[in-house]
């Protein structure tokens, strides 16, 4: 018997998301169906409405999510019903040439599940990387659920299914932050203050926070900012420079994936520093540098997928550190709401008033 839920259903470009009626088949072969406890809004479920990711509209919304597995397919196995889970989205095939090379957090062929969940009238609904959490059952691949410790409360756990997992692992895996670096965060929303805290779990010893909203300054000082730049005042290269002896970061995380904030990142940074782009840019930005200061700046550009995380390494650890009270993971949770808000906190997180909205179900 397919699940009956209510879901977040983003119809075309700019929409108002809508809450419909949608259809959830029973898991087949290697899938699982979840009971989705709390799933957190995040930017790139706006990129999804705004037709910035793709135009594979219907869009079923919702990607940072935690539940307990109700239904698994034949052939499942590491996870049964009534396990706690963070829903991921790089379910590792083990088989693609990352996988085989043994760098299984870039797997270029991650599960999805097979069927399609769909609305009543039968249209298959493209679920947000590959989730679609938004909805009170929904159906994945079973290696999108990694097993956690169900103390965790799950607004809290879901959060590491996104946002909060990419921007820890933008310091601490993609840009390697060591103890005594120092390091700037461009963008202090969810995925920005994340990259603030993986700093400072790292050691880093200058954690300069940058961002065009005081609100959101004071909230990453919070995280662990030691200092606060708003770009909108003051030139945040100099500003990076000022508080680095003159030189730049060793580390700058560009949280907003604009070409501006590319731009600043590029240079704030010091001689052989590393550059982290984990901000999502939209198909018609366009970036421009003098190549010869890519060749004389040195050091390393890289893009950081999710944070460059491997869910069954990283989760239950960031989870046994969070429940040690040693990862305040509960800051990242502004408010949480229900599933017909989310369409509202889009406008909040607009106006830069949440961190996470988090729909509970
Ligand atoms: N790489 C990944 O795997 C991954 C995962 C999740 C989210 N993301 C992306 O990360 C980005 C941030 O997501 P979020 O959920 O934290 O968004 P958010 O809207 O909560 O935060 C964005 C922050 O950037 C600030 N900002 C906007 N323009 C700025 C500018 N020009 N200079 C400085 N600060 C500026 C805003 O004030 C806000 O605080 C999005 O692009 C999202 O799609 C990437
Ligand atoms: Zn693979
Ligand atoms: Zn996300």
């Amino acid at each position: 018997m397919p699940y009956e839920v209510r879901g977040v259903i983003a119809r075309g470009e700019g929409r108002e998301v809508s809450v419909e009626n949608v259809l959830v088949p029973d898991p087949g072969p290697g899938e699982a169906v979840v009971a989705v406890q709390a799933c957190g809004v995040c930017h790139t479920d706006l990129h999804y409405r705004e037709g910035g990711i793709s135009d594979d509209f219907p869009f079923l919304l919702g990607h940072e999510a935690a539940g307990v597995v109700e239904a698994v397919g034949e052939g499942v196995t590491g996870i049964e019903p009534g396990d706690f889970v963070i829903l991921n989205w790089r379910a590792v095939c083990g088989q693609c040439r990352a996988c085989l090379r043994g760098r299984p957090w870039y797997c270029f062929a991650t599960h999805n599940a097979t069927q399609k969940m769909t609305l009543e009238d039968g249209t298959e609904l493209s679920p947000a990387l590959g989730i679609g959490a938004f909805l009170g059952h929904t159906l994945v691949a079973a290696g999108q659920c990694t097993k956690v410790s169900p103390e965790a409360p799950a607004a809290v756990a879901g959060l590491l299914g996104c946002g909060v997992m990419a921007g820890l692992g933008a310091a601490l895996n993609t840009g390697a932050v060591t103890r005594g670096d120092s390091v700037a965060v461009i963008g202090c929303g969810g995925v920005g203050d994340a990259a603030v805290l993986g700093a400072q779990l790292a050691g880093a010893s200058t954690i300069i926070a940058i961002d065009v909203d005081d609100r959101k300054l004071a909230w990453a000082r919070d995280f662990g900012a030691t200092h606060t730049v708003n770009s909108r005042e003051n030139d945040p290269v100099d500003a990076v420079r000022d508080l680095t002896g003159g030189f730049g970061a060793d580390v700058v995380i560009d949280a907003v994936g604009r070409p501006e904030t590319y731009r600043q990142a590029f240079y704030a940074r010091d001689l052989a520093g590393t550059v982290v782009l984990v901000g999502v840019p939209t198909p018609e930005m366009k970036l421009e540098l003098p190549l010869l200061d890519v060749f004389g700046r040195g050091g390393a550009l890289k893009s950081s997928w999710y944070g460059d995380c491997l869910p069954s390494r990283d989760f239950p650890m960031l989870i046994d550190l969070y429940l040690q009270g040693r990862l305040p993971l509960d800051k990242f949770v502004t408010e949480t709401i229900g599933l017909d808000d989310v369409e509202e906190s889009f406008a909040k997180m607009g106006r830069g008033e949440v961190l996470r909205s988090v729909v509970v179900l």
